[in-house]
């Protein structure tokens, strides 16, 4: 059968543009080889939102008592914070599923197979049975990237990238994760709550690299005085069983053991194993020369016509937020509808508690782009809403403004519940507000995103 559109992959890329392209009246197929909602719906951002959310719960039962709510040794099942993040997995999986069947969106959950270019459009194959396209969109997402550390294969199950930790069946007594990144301080703080002995080893000197410096530092101290072991400036370079060897700044061998071992030091794209070089597709690559996603323009196509690819596969910016939007854009490029991608207000945001977003520029950035700038910023407490929810709770607001227009260029905070103010700075910057525009803005009181307003009227 001849469709508008096929797209590989059924992750926050793919499904979300599968929505959208059947709203809009596109005759739609979707090929999911595993599970609809990718790795964001069953081995990335839900399920760990899920765990993290157990361990928040725990934690407030531990400090009741600054509330002045007394709970009498509060404890917790691990199999069952398990069985509780597999519940909401299945229950979105079939809101997922659901949301295609109202698009009239056919998924094909199966393994594609591009195959070339026929007279009438693309050709895919997926068990055994042919399918025709005049669109194809590549979201075939990304995989954990497991470096050769010597050592690391004979190691066995002692190794578990973000898929198999979700899955143990026991809580670790020690765990060691290799690289400071998102992944790797989201499972962090989660099993260090419930009492796990962690150690994190990272080769840069700070942890969530890309992340304001001073940020970055707060939330370490916040996580060192509650027993996370920080290694920093150290570079893993191997495994002997459940230990893992690396060198400290001074170039000391040091060793670190757990009973399981994380490796989170980034993800790789997959660009390999369903033919995208039978259509000549065009690739991103590294210094090295090494292909690591779809070349795409600002529409979201690849420099074959008719080919379109979005999220973790364009190697680009691997969010799931991204991901959908940029297969809205791609989908509104078919459908002949102008838009382009955007990526200086696109949000990052961290789980761990307390939680850390930001959007647009940090200083670093600023600064290395040198643009002349200012930083105004103000401890969290400055919001009535945050004292009374968070006795003895730390943050920050820090916001980048353009010196001259006092546009806003960024927005940085640490202190709960950032994740769910952040948009309001997304919008400030996608729509190219200034400070002035923005102190016209009336926030509810009293919440916490009242301290975004409070800090841009702390600008002198
Ligand atoms: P990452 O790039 O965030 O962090 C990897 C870290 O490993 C880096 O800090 C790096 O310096 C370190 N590293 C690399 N090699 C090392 C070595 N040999 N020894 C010690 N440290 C080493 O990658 P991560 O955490 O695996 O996340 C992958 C992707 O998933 C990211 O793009 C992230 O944005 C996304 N993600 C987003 C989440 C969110 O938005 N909350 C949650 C989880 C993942």
């Amino acid at each position: 059968m001849m469709y508008d559109l096929a797209i590989i992959g059924g992750g926050p890329g793919g499904y979300v543009a599968a929505e959208r392209a059947g709203a809009a009246g596109l005759s739609t197929v979707l090929f999911e080889k595993k599970s609809l909602g990718g790795v964001c719906l069953n081995e990335g951002c839900i399920p760990t939102k899920t765990l993290l959310y157990s361990a928040k719960v725990y934690n407030y039962a531990l400090t009741g008592d600054h509330y002045g709510v007394y709970t009498e040794n509060p404890s917790f099942k691990y199999e069952e914070i398990v069985a509780r993040k597999d519940k909401v997995v299945k229950k979105l999986v079939g809101g997922v599923k659901a949301a295609m069947k109202a698009g009239k969106v056919q998924v094909v959950s199966e393994e594609a197979h591009i195959e070339g270019r026929g007279a009438e459009g693309i050709e895919i194959e997926a068990a055994g049975v042919k399918y025709q396209a005049r669109n194809l969109l590549v979201c075939a997402g990304s995989e954990a990237a497991v470096p050769p550390f010597p050592g690391l294969k004979e190691a066995g199950d002692v190794i578990v990238t973000n898929r198999e930790i979700l899955a143990l069946k026991e809580q670790p007594k020690e765990l060691v994760v290799i690289g400071g990144g998102v992944i790797g301080m989201e499972f962090a703080a989660f099993f260090s709550t419930l009492g796990t002995k962690v150690t994190v080893v990272e080769m840069l000197p700070k942890i969530l690299g890309p992340l304001d410096d001073e940020i970055s530092a707060l939330l370490q101290k916040i996580y060192e005085k509650r027993g996370i072991n920080f290694c920093l400036k150290c570079k893993v370079t191997g495994v002997e069983g459940n230990t893992v060897v690396y060198e400290d700044p001074e170039g000391k061998v040091c060793r670190v053991s757990g009973d399981k071992i994380l490796v989170s030091v980034g993800r790789r794209a997959n660009l390999q194993g369903f033919g995208l070089e039978k259509l000549g597709v065009e690739f991103l690559t590294n210094k090295a020369g090494k292909p690591v996603g779809v070349k795409v323009d600002e529409h979201m196509r690849t420099n074959v016509p008719g080919v379109y690819a979005a999220g973790d596969i364009t190697g680009f910016s691997m969010l799931a937020h991204t991901a959908s939007r940029e297969g809205e854009v791609a989908v509104n490029n078919i459908l002949g509808k102008p838009d382009h991608m955007r990526y200086n207000a696109i949000p990052g945001v961290v789980y761990t508690n307390p939680e850390v977003a930001g959007v647009g520029l940090t200083e670093e950035e600023a600064r290395q782009k040198g643009i002349d700038f200012k930083v105004v910023k103000l401890p969290m407490a400055y919001s009535g809403r945050f004292v009374a929810e968070n006795e003895g709770g730390e943050g920050i607001c820090k916001i980048i403004v353009g010196a001259r227009y006092h546009e806003v260029l960024g927005v940085h905070m640490l202190g709960n519940p950032c994740s769910e103010i952040i948009h309001s700075a997304c919008i400030a910057i996608e729509q190219e507000m200034t400070v002035e525009q923005l102190k016209e803005v009336v926030f509810p009181h009293p919440t916490v995103s009242e301290i975004i307003k409070e800090t841009v009227f702390s600008l002198k």
